[in-house]
């Protein structure tokens, strides 16, 4: 049998805790072809570069549907559309205002911990908190949650590059795209006659949104809102925390200086990403660190590599939210010194809202557990290598202030 590529390893279930050794080795060959004809890209400057190069397309390739799977100019119309009742630079304030119903939300739950000695963070806490949120951004009323809950795990399962059961893993996921699908055509109808203060509403009420975009078009962004906004904060949440309870003096931080917790999340983003990799289309021959990447091929930018690329951060294995090269940044797609959310125009649309329910949530959990621990280290985590975190994240304390 032939010995398994870095990049096999990297996929394979038994790394999936500690990939960063095998990100070094991925780097010291910037561009390596595998055995399937995909292509791997691992620096910093040279995801960067691609993250920006009008000849890499996410269409076919990036399999959630919605803007992400398209290229400009639809993708930027689509965007700009959909960005008008969202966030900057039309209504900078729609995530702002949520910070009173997050804080809410996160109150509610470590609420629930209350007698308690032991949690799951993943089920009793990371998991409901993004749902819940982002159903309320969009107008899904929470009892509906649950539902939502079994699709986007089917979608998120079928992301791939699993190693096993792939083609079964993309049925489940076109079921369940099929089935949310018309549970917001529906729910896009019900808003259109008794709209409500959400950002479907405002969507379906506005007519450049609703002339600008098809009905359809309009169902699979929605879907995708959905989609991305809950299972990439989980992990940040989770990888968050366990960070966090592996650097107790950095918890201690978060409990006296409460600024400090925007640096950490923006650290975190750097240091344990809740995505690992994206994938693009070579729609043209594409030269990177001396390697043509030929036209139609496929690539794999790994985004958690390029953080950690020691040409492009001092000490990068260090978790280190005071580190020097944060202090530049102001949070904008271009300055961004992370590769947390990706780059270019698919930048994170989310990425204010993940930011703050972040930030809420670990302020939160560092203020109110009392003397909080890990009782395993390292967690179990999930299959996925692409959008990676922990499975379940065993957490004890003395009592919930
Ligand atoms: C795009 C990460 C939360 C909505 C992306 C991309 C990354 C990312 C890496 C780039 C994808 C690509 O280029 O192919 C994250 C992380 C999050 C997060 C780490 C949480 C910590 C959210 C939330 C939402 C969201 C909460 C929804 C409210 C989107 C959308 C895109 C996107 C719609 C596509 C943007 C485009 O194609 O222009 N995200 N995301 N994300 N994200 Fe997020």
């Amino acid at each position: 049998m032939a010995t398994a590529s870095v990049f096999e390893q990297v996929l394979d279930y038994t790394n999936r805790a500690d990939p960063y050794p095998l990100y070094r080795q991925l780097r010291t060959t910037p561009v390596v072809r595998e055995a399937d004809g995909n292509y791997v890209v691992s620096r910093y400057r040279d995801i960067v570069a691609l993250l920006h190069d009008p000849r890499t397309s996410s269409r076919d390739v990036v399999k959630l549907g919605g803007f992400i799977s398209t290229d400009p100019p639809e993708h930027d119309h689509m965007r700009r559309l959909m960005n008008r009742h969202y966030g900057p630079p039309e209504t900078p304030d729609r995530i702002d205002r949520m910070g009173p119903d997050l804080m809410n939300i996160v109150t509610g739950l470590i609420d629930s911990f209350t007698g308690r000695t032991e949690v799951d963070l993943v089920d009793d806490f990371a998991y409901p908190l993004p749902v819940t949120a982002i159903c309320r951004l969009l107008g899904v009323p929470v009892e509906d949650e649950p539902r939502f809950h079994v699709w986007a795990d089917a979608i998120v399962e079928g992301l791939g590059p699993q190693a096993q059961g792939f083609e079964e893993a993309r049925r489940h996921a076109d079921d369940a795209f099929a089935e949310m699908g018309q549970y917001f055509a529906t729910l896009i109808d019900a808003h259109h006659q008794l709209p409500g203060e959400d950002l479907l509403s405002a969507m379906v009420t506005d007519d450049r949104t609703w002339e600008g975009m098809s009905r359809a078009a309009l169902l699979s962004n929605a879907s995708l809102l959905l989609i991305a906004g809950h299972e990439t904060t989980v992990n940040l949440i989770t990888n968050g925390m366990l960070t966090l309870l592996r650097h107790p003096d950095m918890l201690d931080r978060i409990r006296q200086e409460p600024d400090f917790v925007i640096r950490t999340v923006e650290e975190l983003l750097r240091y344990e990403p809740p995505v690992h990799m994206l994938i693009r289309k070579a729609l043209d021959d594409i030269e990177v660190a001396g390697t043509t990447i030929p036209a139609g091929a496929t690539m794999q930018l790994v985004l958690a590599s390029g953080s950690r690329d020691p040409d492009h951060v001092r000490d990068p294995d260090r978790f280190d939210p005071d580190r020097h090269d944060l202090e530049r940044m102001d949070f904008s797609p271009e300055e961004s010194q992370h590769l947390g959310f990706g780059g270019g125009v698919h930048h994170c649309f989310g990425a204010p809202l993940a930011r703050l329910e972040t930030q809420i949530a670990l302020t939160e959990l560092a203020r109110r557990l009392e003397n909080p621990r890990l009782l395993a280290d390292p967690p179990p985590y999930r299959p996925n290598p692409v959008l990676r975190g922990p499975r379940h994240l065993p957490v004890g304390f003395d009592h919930v202030r």
